[in-house]
Parts: structure tokens; C-alpha cells; sequence
């Protein structure tokens, strides 16, 4: 076998270039077009941020308000998506409803283009697309989690904001401010993070020229993988577990002999942080405040202190995620498909970007199987003539 230098997993693998975030290792930092997370998730609504990973600049006011209005006209739940997530077991995990109602809104837009060379769109039809699935996806979450507690859907309110207006929707009541700044926050911070196994799922497919939707539809069903966006689901099926801070190093000590890998921790960029995690955590402990949880952060630092002297691995974005929109009243089953909502900004950013400038992604492979032989050699014998 000649020495072929695999890179599995493409660990290390630089396949093209992006305008659209940067993520530093050596400086733990992250850049959206230019600007560092943190002052993005300080200071902006996540519609800002939305407008600024599409087009490349921050929104004027009137860009903004531009924005909104169009949000403002694709929020509502429409009746055939409404029917395809009604159609679904109650059981259905929510990503696959997530998943589910990216599929009907793509196949009702398309609906009416019979040339597969047509699907693929125009820059300004994908960005109207984008800004729809956007717009839409807080109604399918919200509805979706509503549906599975037996409550009637909620609808859109104009006089909110999209934050605001998510929030709505899902508990049906106004929230406290610190809920929806924390809200936002994660918005923000969830929106965008180069090649990720999502993001790169999603740019192979709008390689082939197809279309964005399905593009989408492709990132969901890796962003669902608990080595990726599930994992913020799994932190607090952990926490479940766990119940107490005092319980960690026992669970430590039996997770740890079982080889579990222990969700919300480690990173395939980041090895000694992420650069997401101290303005998450910040928010998770305003939530904590503000809920007077005490035990969630004796949990969640009892578990993190334990973990990462004892392995050097540190917590990623959905560690602080998880307790975070727990504690917002959130399901569990709904926290990936929140990461969905914000995720859609940066998938459909590099989709566009894909096509501005593409070319199909196909890798080369090192084949190790049966050396070549011949059908003739091949008798199959009485029992499967
Ligand atoms: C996201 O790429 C992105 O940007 C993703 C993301 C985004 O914004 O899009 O940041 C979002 O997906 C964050 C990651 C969420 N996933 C998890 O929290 C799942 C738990 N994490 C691990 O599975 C792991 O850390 C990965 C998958 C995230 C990264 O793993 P790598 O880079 O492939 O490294 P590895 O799995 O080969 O680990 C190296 C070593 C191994 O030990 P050995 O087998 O060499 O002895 O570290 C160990 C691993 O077992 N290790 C862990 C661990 N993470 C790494 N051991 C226990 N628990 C962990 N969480």
C-alpha cells in the first residue's frame, strides 16, 4: 500500500477560502465579516447580524427596517407546513420536523420549475429564500414544541421584534428583557462558524448546483448529529444524570471508564477554548440571577472544573447553551432546532458565497479493498441460486 497521507475527518484540511467568519485558534477569537462576535452580541439585534452575514456590511436604519418588514411578512406558520409537522408522530424527534418544514417551504417555492438548471436561483432569488427560511423557521420551533405540550399555536406578532417575537410564539406570553437579551445573544453567537460539518454539508450541495433549500434541508440533517449541534440537546440529558454538583466526580468516574465522550466539551478548531463561551456564560449566569437557580451554576462549574483539569478539554458553545435555554423555559428537544434558527444565517451566507463562486466539491478517495477480479470466478452456491 503506498503511503497516502489521509486527513480523516479532513481534520486540518484548508479546502477554500470564505469572507464570511474567521475563526482563530491561536488567538481564540471569531470574526463575522470582520467584526468579533462579542461586540456583534453586545450591541446588535440578531436581524443586524442576519443583514451583515448576507451582505457583508451592517444594515443603515433603513436597510434594517427593510429587513424587518420583509421578516415581518414571512413569519406566520403557513397552512401547508402546518399540515406536513401535523402529519408527523408526536414522537418525531423536532429536528426532523425542522427538517421536515425546510423541505415544504423549499418544494412550495420551487413549485412550478421543471428545469433543474433553473432551481438553482439568481443571487437576489436566494437572498429573498434566505431571508424566508429565516423568517419562517421561529413559527415551525415554536409551534413545534407547543404542538408537543398540547398547546395551540401562537400567532406572530408586528409589534415585536424577531427575538421577542420567537419568544412569543413559543411561551405565549411577554418575557422578561434579560430572557430576551440572553435569547438574542445566543442567537447571535449560534449564527455562524466557518466550514463547519453543517455549513460544509450544506456548500457540497449548492456545489452541484442545486438548489438552496435542499442545501438546507442536507445541513439540518448533519446539524442534528450530537457530535455537532445535538450536543447542546445532550448537555442536559448529562445534567439530567448528573442531578446534583456533588454527583460529578462519581459520574465523571463512570463516564470516563465507559469512554463516553462527554457532550458540550471539546472542539475540532478551538483546543483551549471557545472563543463563544465566556459571553454565553455571562448570559447563562444573568439567567441564573434572575431565576435565582444557584444549583445550576454549582452544576454546571462543579462539572466543567472536574472535566477539564482532569482531561485539558474545555467547554464549547453548547455547554452554556443548554442550561441556558433550559432555564428560558425551552424543551430540551427544542434546543437544536433553536440552533437551527440561528445556524441559517451562516449556512445560507455561504450557500450564496458557494455560488458566487464555485466549484463542485468532490475529494479523492484511497481505495483498500478486494484487489480487481473477475465475475466468472463467482458461482453462487445451491442455497442463493
Ligand atoms: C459544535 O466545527 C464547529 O465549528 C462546530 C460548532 C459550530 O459552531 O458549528 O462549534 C458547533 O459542533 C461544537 C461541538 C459540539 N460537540 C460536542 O460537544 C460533542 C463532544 N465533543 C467531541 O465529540 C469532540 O470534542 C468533537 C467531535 C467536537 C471534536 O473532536 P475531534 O477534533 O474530532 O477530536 P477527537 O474526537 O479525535 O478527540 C481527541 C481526543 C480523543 O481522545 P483519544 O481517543 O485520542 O484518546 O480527545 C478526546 C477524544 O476521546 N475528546 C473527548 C471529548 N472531546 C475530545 N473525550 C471526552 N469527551 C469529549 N467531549
Amino acid at each position: 500500500m503506498t503511503d497516502i497521507d489521509i486527513k480523516k475527518g479532513l481534520a486540518g484540511v484548508t479546502v477554500d477560502y470564505t469572507a464570511v467568519s474567521k475563526v482563530n485558534p491561536d488567538t481564540n477569537s471569531l470574526l463575522y465579516r470582520g467584526y468579533p462576535v462579542q461586540e456583534l452580541a453586545a450591541t446588535q439585534p440578531f436581524e443586524a447580524v442576519a443583514y451583515l452575514l448576507w451582505h457583508g456590511e451592517l444594515p443603515t436604519a433603513q436597510q434594517l427596517a427593510e429587513l424587518r418588514a420583509t421578516e415581518r411578512r414571512y413569519r406566520a406558520l403557513t397552512d401547508e407546513v402546518k399540515q406536513a409537522i401535523d402529519l408527523l408522530p408526536l414522537g418525531a424527534h423536532p429536528m426532523d420536523e425542522v427538517r421536515t418544514a425546510a423541505s415544504v417551504i423549499g418544494a412550495a417555492d420551487l413549485a412550478g420549475i421543471d428545469n433543474v438548471m433553473d432551481a438553482v436561483g439568481t443571487p437576489e432569488e436566494n437572498l429573498q429564500r434566505s431571508i424566508r427560511l429565516f423568517a419562517a423557521l421561529p413559527a415551525v420551533v415554536a409551534y413545534g414544541q407547543r404542538r408537543r405540550r398540547g398547546q395551540e399555536l401562537v400567532v406572530a406578532r408586528d409589534d415585536l421584534n424577531y427575538a421577542e417575537n420567537f419568544l412569543w410564539m413559543t411561551f405565549g406570553e411577554d418575557v422578561d428583557e434579560v430572557v430576551v437579551d440572553a435569547f438574542n445573544t445566543s442567537m447571535i453567537l449560534y449564527a455562524e462558524h466557518s466550514f463547519n460539518a453543517s455549513t460544509f454539508t450544506a456548500r457540497v450541495i449548492a456545489s452541484t448546483l442545486s438548489d438552496l433549500y435542499s442545501a438546507v434541508v442536507g445541513a439540518i440533517g448533519a446539524l442534528k448529529g450530537p457530535l455537532h449541534g445535538g450536543a447542546n440537546e445532550a448537555v442536559l440529558h448529562i445534567f439530567d444524570e448528573i442531578g446534583d454538583a456533588w454527583n460529578v466526580n462519581s459520574w465523571l468516574d463512570e463516564a470516563l471508564a465507559a469512554k463516553r465522550k462527554i457532550m458540550g466539551f471539546g472542539h475540532r478548531v478551538y483546543k483551549r477554548g471557545d472563543s463563544r463561551v465566556p459571553t454565553m456564560k455571562a448570559a447563562l449566569d444573568r439567567l441564573v440571577d434572575h431565576y435565582d437557580r444557584p444549583d445550576v451554576r454549582a452544576l454546571y462549574s462543579a462539572l466543567e472544573n472536574e472535566f477539564v483539569s482532569r482531561k485539558g478539554i474545555y467547554p464549547n458553545l453548547d455547554y452554556p447553551s443548554g442550561p441556558a435555554y433550559n432555564l428560558m423555559g425551552f424543551d430540551t428537544l427544542t434546543f437544536t432546532p433553536l440552533f437551527v434558527a440561528a445556524r441559517i444565517t451562516g449556512w445560507t451566507a455561504h450557500i450564496m458565497e458557494q455560488q458566487a463562486s464555485n466549484a463542485l466539491i468532490r475529494p479523492l478517495s484511497a481505495y483498500n479493498g478486494p484487489d480487481e477480479r473477475h465475475i466468472e470466478g463467482y458461482v453462487p452456491d445451491a442455497a442463493n441460486a
